[in-house]
């Protein structure tokens, strides 16, 4: 069920998190799925509700810093200095967490995935409710993650109680996860929070490589953020197969075409989507799971994606279209 974002919503959401119930809530980056992070068994009904394998530990969101302290140990200034900086904002952490998180929310892992969002419904939720709200993205296990109410309520909208309509996120990509257990901090997935703005915090940070990745770094499983229609990467439009452009009985009509800038011409796809116009990465990610739910739900057989530059947020950009597209 969709509610709007009133006080009153928020309240009734709030109560039930505290009773171990589910409420999908807006952030600025995606639409999370929440329940009390201090509670396992509200924890496993959110795994139960994605049908999410549960190695793949959650994020705990916070209001206050006080809670932070709470649940987590965090001794060194310079995680201090940065989520002061940072926070509200787009931005996990990795920190080693205290008993009082239940070992469900972070599958065992003695550090856990903490981060305050930069969004006033959700704040207001986390406050009303128990300050800790474990919450992946609200998508089914594998899928696009949701940046509207709409695209909850597709997804998930039976196996929840309530689900807050705050309007399209404004950022629309996850968050960027940021490992600080390292000597050198390291960005587990590109995200909402530019590395350059990182870098600039912090000096040197590390990026994953995906061809090193272990269980220990979950979600990075290939398989995230896909369309149910295939999606292949393309560099230009010449690359698309000869058997989609020249078939007689409008063959093109069925594919569809993600495009950067909109550049070239796009007139005979059955369904197109354009990023930014003006080449903007921050509006392209704000974009990117709206126009991917478009073409996903559009009747067209399969989608082709062109590539983002990996500047600033077009980093995430293009972590989320290479994990939607066939390897
Ligand atoms: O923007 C976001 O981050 C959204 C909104 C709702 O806040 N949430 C989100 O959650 O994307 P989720 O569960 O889809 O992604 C959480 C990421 C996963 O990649 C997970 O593996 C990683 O955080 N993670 C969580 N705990 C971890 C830990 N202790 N060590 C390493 N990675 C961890
Ligand atoms: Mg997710």
């Amino acid at each position: 069920m969709i509610v709007d974002n009133s006080k009153e919503s928020i309240l009734r959401g709030a109560e039930i998190i505290k009773s171990g119930g589910l409420v999908a809530f807006p952030t600025e980056t995606v639409y999370g799925l929440g329940g009390n992070s201090l509670d396992a068994t509200a924890v496993a009904k959110i795994f139960h509700a994605k049908r999410r394998p549960d190695f793949d530990p959650l994020i705990t969101h916070i209001a206050s810093f006080e809670m932070l302290d709470r649940i987590a140990r965090i001794k060194d200034q310079r995680t201090f200095d940065l989520i002061t900086k940072l926070w509200p904002g787009s931005l996990t952490v990795i920190v080693p967490k205290r008993d009082i998180i239940p070992s469900l929310v972070t599958s065992g892992l003695d550090t856990m995935a903490v981060r305050m969002p930069d969004h006033p419904t959700a704040l207001e939720l986390i406050a009303q409710s128990t300050g800790a709200v474990a919450a992946p993205s609200a998508n089914p296990f594998g899928y696009l993650s949701p940046t509207t109410a709409e695209h909850v309520e597709t997804g998930l909208g039976d196996r929840i109680d309530m689900v807050i309509d705050g309007g399209t996120c404004a950022v629309g990509v996850e968050s960027t996860v940021l490992d600080l257990t390292k000597d050198i901090p390291l960005i587990l997935r590109p995200g909402g929070m530019p590395i350059e703005t990182l870098r600039s915090v912090l000096g040197k940070v590390d990026v994953l490589n995906r061809t090193t990745l272990t269980p220990s770094a979950p979600g990075q499983l290939p398989m995230h953020y896909s369309p149910r229609k295939p999606l292949y990467i393309v560099d230009s439009l010449d690359q698309i197969p000869g058997y989609v452009q020249e078939d007689s009985k409008g063959r093109l009509k069925r594919t569809a075409f993600l495009s950067f800038k909109g550049e070239g011409d796009l007139s005979s796809f059955g369904a197109k989507e354009i990023l930014s116009s003006s080449g903007d990465f921050v509006e392209a990610a704000a974009n990117l799971f709206v126009a991917l739910h478009k073409l996903d739900s559009s009747p067209v057989d399969c989608i082709y994606a062109e590539p983002v530059p990996t500047e600033g947020l077009g980093v995430a950009v293009m972590d989320r279209i290479y994990k939607a597209s066939e390897k």
